[in-house]
C-alpha cells in the first residue's frame, strides 16, 4: 500500500469557522485504489474535511493536494481538470428537486460542455443501469424516489464522468438494513470493476466491515488514528469504544474475510447488470 501512488495528501491542515477551530494540524494520505473511511462524532468535522478535499473550503493553514495538485494554489485550468477526475455523493444526496433523474445525472456531462448531445442519453442510461435503476426511473423527479433510489441516483451522477476518485458522505445513512446492504454490495462491485479510490464518511459499522481498507478517526479536532479496521477498533478512546461496541470480535482478519465473501455471493448482484460484470448477455 505504501508504494501505491498518493492520490490525496492533507498536510498540517487547520480549519476554523469564525474563530471556532474544527481541525487542528490534520495529516492524511490516501493511496490509489484504497477505500478510506472517515469516522467521528456528529460535528467532529467529517463533512468539513470532505469539503476541504473538494476545494469547497479553504483551510486556515496547511495544504491539500489531490493527484499532486495543490488546491487553492494551482491554476484554474489545472483545478478544472482535477475536478473532472472525482465524483461526489453529498450527505443528503443533493439532487436538484426541479430536475428529473435523467437531468440530475446528465448535469455534470452538460456542464463539461464537450460531450456531444447525442451521447448524453446512452451515457446516462448506462450509469442508471450500473447503479441498478431502470430506464423508466429516469423520468421521475427526486420527490418520487425512495431513500435508496435517491442514493443510487446521486451515485450515478457522481460516476457519470468516470471518476478515478469518489467521495461519499454517509452513503447508507437513512436506508433500511436491506437497502443499506444492497448499496454496500454495489459499492464493492463498482470498486472492483472501476478500480476507484474512495473516501467515505460513514457511521455504519456494517459498511465499514464490508468495504474499507483503512479507517481514519476524527476526534478532538485531530485525526486520532488512521489504519486497518482491526487496529483502529481497539483504540482506547471513548468515541472509538462506543462506535465499535459489540463489534470488536468481527474485526479479526478471518471473520472480516468471511463477512466480505458472504457479500460477494452470486445470489444477489447488488444491482449491477451482467454486462458490467463482464458476463455474457443476449442483448
Ligand atoms: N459553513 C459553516 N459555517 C460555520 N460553521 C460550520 C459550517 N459548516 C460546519 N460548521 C461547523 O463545523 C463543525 C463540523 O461540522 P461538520 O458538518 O463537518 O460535522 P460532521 O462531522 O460532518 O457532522 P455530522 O456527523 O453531523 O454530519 C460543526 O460544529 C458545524 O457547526
Ligand atoms: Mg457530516
Amino acid at each position: 500500500m505504501t508504494t501505491a501512488e498518493v492520490v490525496i495528501e492533507v498536510d498540517n491542515v487547520t480549519t476554523a469557522y469564525a474563530g471556532h477551530v474544527i481541525h487542528r494540524h490534520l495529516n492524511l494520505t490516501v493511496h490509489r485504489g484504497e477505500v478510506m473511511a472517515l469516522i467521528g462524532g456528529s460535528g467532529s468535522g467529517k463533512t468539513t474535511l470532505l469539503r476541504l478535499l473538494l476545494g469547497l473550503e479553504v483551510p486556515q493553514a496547511g495544504s491539500v493536494k489531490i493527484f499532486g495538485h495543490p488546491l487553492g494554489r494551482c491554476a484554474a485550468r489545472d483545478l478544472e481538470r482535477v475536478r473532472y477526475r472525482w465524483g461526489v455523493l453529498f450527505q443528503n444526496g443533493a439532487l436538484f428537486s426541479a430536475l428529473s433523474v435523467f437531468d440530475n445525472i446528465a448535469l455534470p456531462l452538460r456542464e463539461l460542455g464537450s460531450v456531444p448531445p447525442d451521447l448524453v442519453k446512452p451515457l446516462v442510461l448506462l450509469k442508471l443501469a450500473q447503479v441498478g435503476l431502470r430506464p423508466e426511473d429516469a423520468l421521475k423527479r427526486p420527490a418520487e424516489l425512495s431513500g435508496g433510489m435517491v442514493k443510487r441516483v446521486a451515485l450515478a451522477r457522481a460516476l457519470i464522468l468516470d471518476p478515478q476518485l469518489l467521495f461519499l458522505d454517509e452513503p447508507t445513512a437513512g436506508l433500511d438494513p436491506d437497502s443499506s446492504k444492497q448499496f454496500v454490495k454495489l459499492l464493492r462491485r463498482l470498486r472492483q470493476e472501476l478500480g476507484l479510490t474512495v473516501v467515505m464518511v460513514t457511521h455504519d459499522v456494517d459498511t465499514l466491515f464490508a468495504v474499507v481498507d483503512r479507517v481514519a478517526v476524527l476526534a478532538d479536532q485531530h485525526i486520532i488514528a488512521c489504519g486497518p479496521l482491526a487496529e483502529v477498533a481497539r483504540l482506547p478512546h471513548p468515541f472509538v469504544r462506543n462506535f465499535f461496541l459489540g463489534h470488536i470480535e468481527r474485526c479479526a482478519e478471518e471473520d472480516l474475510r468471511r463477512f466480505r465473501l458472504s457479500l460477494d455471493d452470486t445470489s444477489d448482484d447488488g444491482g449491477v447488470p451482467a454486462v458490467l460484470r463482464g458476463e455474457e448477455t443476449t442483448h
